[in-house]
């Protein structure tokens, strides 16, 4: 039976496109039960998805909305989206390394309800290869951000950042290993937070109001 700490938990769905190791971390963090966010739903627009098993594995219901036959339709492919989100009562979305770019359109229906994770620290290194074009780059630190999503492709008001330093004689490989690292305990930490009204797109903490 649901206590009333399950009640009152926000309804979330992560948005996967392939190996969903962030989506495992937040199924892994919202298993607790002081945790105020319950991963309801994983959808993903990838048949093949790999991070599907595991989200069936913990029993939480899967959803693919395969984006292909929509073919040039973004709007048709995300008022599938939508329809999915709503018909399970989702309240936050989280995108976790869903590779599709959204329309303005949608992106302003969820607005502040939905939080994307990046592996760099923005607002450097937007778009592919971050760990890579870090390296190319020579900066001394790198890392990973969380933050709402807005039109603009990896903008967004920043929920939480963390850096990792660039080592000697790193590879791409171990940069992007370490960062994943960060990674699993940025998103359930930024996701805690905007589940709880502590930070809001606003930018002001919902508290203060
Ligand atoms: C993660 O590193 C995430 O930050 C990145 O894709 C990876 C997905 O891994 N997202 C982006 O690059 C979005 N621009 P995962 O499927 O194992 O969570």
């Amino acid at each position: 039976m649901a206590g009333p700490a399950t009640v009152n938990k926000k309804r979330v769905a992560v948005l996967i496109s392939g190996r969903g190791s962030n989506m495992t971390a937040l199924i892994e963090a919202a298993k607790a039960d002081n945790y105020p966010a319950a991963i309801v739903l994983v959808i993903s627009n990838r048949p093949d998805a790999a991070g599907l098993a595991p989200a069936r594995a913990e029993g939480v219901v899967t959803v693919v909305i395969d984006h292909r036959p929509f073919g040039d339709d973004r709007d048709a492919f995300e008022r599938a989206l939508d329809a999915e989100l709503r018909r399970h009562h989702i309240d936050l979305v989280c995108l976790a390394g869903f590779m599709r770019l959204f329309t303005k359109n949608f992106v302003e229906r969820w607005r502040g309800r939905m939080l994307n994770i990046h592996p760099a620290l923005l607002p450097q290194f937007t778009g592919l290869h971050t760990h890579r074009r870090a390296l190319a780059a020579g900066v001394k630190e790198h890392g990973a951000t969380v933050h709402f999503v807005v039109p603009e492709m990896d903008a967004g008001p920043i929920v939480a950042q963390e850096a990792v330093p660039v080592l000697e004689g790193e590879s791409e490989e171990s940069l992007a290993a370490r960062v994943l690292a960060v990674e699993h305990q940025l998103y359930p930490q930024a996701l805690r937070l905007v589940a709880e009204g502590r930070v809001s797109a606003s930018g002001e903490a919902a508290a203060s109001r």
